[in-house]
């Protein structure tokens, strides 16, 4: 792909971003391709918490990549994409990819932050899950924290498996089937010290079947974390009420039915793009009421400020939310 081909007019949601060149690709595996991004004039790119993605912009589309750095004083911005035959287009787009090429991306954004507080970091990856528990991995080397990571991969498939033992070294625990990860987890899950945090990212189903073990292990809500790809993939969720101030409305949001598509049948017009929680173009403000936040595109922060709400993805935990709308 061209750099010409990837100028298109920079969507609404990706104002204020910034317009990087490929650096470098590197074939990680025969589907998963490392691309490094990096500013024209080779100049420092804003830092960013382990754990963090980047929404980046192909043609009218858009998708939201974690990144592998450690986040502090990078100079460039490196994701791991998997090729999806049968996807939107983005993973096909970012494989297309060449050096020298300009791309739109997004400043990083972090949802799945190392807790602060953590004495210990259980690390757990499945596929190309890998890619922001690298982050992790990595910055835990970097700043001398304790971690440790349970990587499930096939052989022969697994991205970064060489990054991984070098940063880990005897922390890493790789498995290459279903049964011997069941093992090791349960064995993990019931050895932690005290403070430690569990931070997991692949398949839905293994990252439920994770976060499952632990809570019935007892280890409590606050020292679990959980990466998804995408919020593409989500329940139904409960009906809830919208009050909208401004227009002087109230609405009904029923289960399976997105905020974003009761407001439009309204006859609202909100802004929107990936309808997937990813490019933060369908923000809308938060008067009154706690969202159910399902988005990728808001910080830990902003998530826990309860402020805004991305309404293609997230629904509310209160039976009713009141909006600036
Ligand atoms: S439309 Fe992209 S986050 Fe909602």
């Amino acid at each position: 792909m061209t750099a010409t081909a990837l100028q298109t007019k920079v969507h609404p949601a990706l104002e204020g971003s910034l317009l990087l060149e490929v650096t470098s690709v590197r074939a990680q595996t025969n589907s998963i391709t490392s691309i490094s991004f990096g500013h024209p004039l080779g100049e420092q790119l804003p830092s960013y918490v382990p754990g963090s993605h980047l929404v980046v912009q192909y043609g009218t589309g858009a998708n939201s990549y974690s990144l592998t750095g450690a986040g502090s004083a990078p100079t460039e911005y490196t994701i791991s994409v998997l090729r999806v035959e049968d996807g939107a287009g983005g993973s096909l787009a970012m494989h297309a990819l060449s050096v020298g090429d300009r791309v739109q991306v997004s400043r990083p954004r972090s949802a799945f932050a190392p807790a602060a507080t953590a004495k210990h970091h259980l690390l757990i990856a499945a596929g190309i899950g890998i890619t922001p528990v690298l982050s992790h991995a990595r910055y835990a080397a970097e700043w001398g924290a304790s971690a440790s990571l349970i990587y499930v991969h096939r052989p022969g498939t697994g991205a970064h498996v060489e990054d991984a033992r070098e940063l880990l070294g005897s922390d890493l625990t790789e498995c290459t089937d279903r049964n011997s990860f069941r093992e090791v987890l349960t064995t993990k899950l019931t050895t932690q010290k005290l403070g430690t945090h569990l931070y997991v990212c692949g398949p839905t189903d293994f990252m439920d079947s994770v976060l499952e073990q632990a809570r019935d292990l007892g280890w409590p809500k606050g020292l679990l974390h959980s990466e998804a790809f995408s919020a593409a993939a989500l329940d139904d969720g409960q009906p809830f009420a919208v009050n909208l101030v401004r227009s002087g409305v109230k609405l009904d949001v029923p289960a399976g039915v997105s905020l974003l598509e009761t407001l439009e049948s309204a006859g609202l017009n909100i802004p929107n793009m990936c309808r997937k929680g990813i490019c933060g173009e369908c923000a809308a403000p938060v008067l009154r009421g706690a969202p159910q936040h399902r988005d990728l595109y808001l910080t830990d922060q902003e998530k826990a400020d309860n402020t805004t709400i991305m309404c293609c993805v997230s629904r509310s935990l209160d039976k009713e939310l009141e909006l600036d709308l």
